[in-house]
């Protein structure tokens, strides 16, 4: 049997991270450059139940059976046998690999889960719908980070760019003129449990002040998603700006993220901020095609341990 394989792409929040757990508004949209790929080989020789889960970027190469309830890799392997009510799963090795920088706000977590559950029910004869997948991996995504919006496993498992409200059909969003983003990564891992965690706990101690800038941030998404559909690119770059703010205020940027902001937009960008969980990871930026390159080269001498240039459209 040739072995079966999966492939789920990283993804950006280009407005809206945190205020979406509280039900703002957010939009995403999947970076392709980068990917987690899983690879299920049958291995008839061993008995039936002996499933390998070889995953090399977390240093884990040991039998299913090995693995507690609430690892996460296992959790999306058992994920789709209890779905098609299987009580073992024929012998095979499940090798997981990710191109996506762990921990840095671009879902490499959801995007491995989902790579398991895609490659695993094909493997079985049953490919699950994006929809299916999508579900699947919001429970993972639990493990992870507690109390995930959904937006990454919706992002990912759908492959578009999302306009997303928590626990509302997905919609996806139309961009009819392609635009041009550079990622930063600031080589720093932060968990988004962290994070979501250390806004739900400010939020509790002051919640009128955590809504108001909830709200402020799901206005800066209206405007967004309506300048992205009129192609209002200098528009954009300043709701990227004004995002920042709000996420500073709620104390999940850091100074290596103001940095890189600051040194995006003296490099001409048209916006920037961090995106995704923050404390560390990634920021975006909105640029020119034709600065894209200028951007890209001054985040990386400035500390950016990677770049990514992605030109966002409606097709990916
Ligand atoms: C993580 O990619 C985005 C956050 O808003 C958390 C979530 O939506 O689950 C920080």
């Amino acid at each position: 049997m040739p072995a079966i394989s999966a492939t789920a792409p990283g993804k950006i929040i280009l407005f809206g991270e945190h205020a979406v757990v509280y039900n703002q508004p957010a939009i995403a949209v999947p970076i392709s450059k980068v990917k987690a790929r899983t690879i299920i080989t049958a291995n008839p020789k061993r008995k039936p139940g002996a499933v390998k889960v070889i995953a090399p970027n977390v240093g884990l190469d040991t039998y299913l059976d090995e693995l507690p309830q609430d690892e996460p890799l296992a959790a999306a392997i058992r994920s789709v046998s209890h779905t098609l009510k299987l009580s073992t799963i024929p012998a095979c090795d499940i090798r997981i690999t990710s191109k996506i920088p762990i921990a840095a706000g671009m879902g490499s977590g959801a995007a491995v889960t989902i790579s398991i559950i895609r490659a695993l029910s094909a493997f079985l004869g049953v490919p699950f719908s994006d929809e299916q997948v999508s579900k699947l991996t919001y429970e993972i995504e639990k493990i992870h980070h507690g109390t995930p919006s959904g937006i990454d496993n919706s992002v990912i498992a759908f492959n578009k760019p999302v306009y997303y409200i928590r626990n509302q059909p997905i919609q996806t969003l139309e961009v009819p003129q392609p635009f041009t983003v550079v990622i930063g990564d600031t080589g720093i891992q932060s968990p988004t449990s962290t994070t979501v965690s250390n806004v739900r706990n400010a939020w509790r101690d002051n919640p009128t002040f955590y809504e108001s800038i909830f709200g402020q941030i799901g206005r800066i998404v209206q405007d967004a998603q309506r300048a992205i559909t009129g192609g209002e690119f200098k528009k954009l770059g300043l709701l990227l700006d004004k995002n920042h703010k709000q996420l500073q205020m709620l104390g999940v940027s850091s100074s290596e993220l103001d940095h890189l902001v600051n040194v995006a937009k003296s490099a001409g960008a048209l916006g920037a901020k961090l995106s995704g969980g923050g404390g560390g990871g990634n920021m975006i930026t909105l640029v020119t095609s034709e600065s894209a390159e200028q951007v890209a080269d001054a985040l990386q001498s400035e500390g950016a341990v990677n770049t990514i240039i992605s030109v966002i459209s409606s097709t990916i």
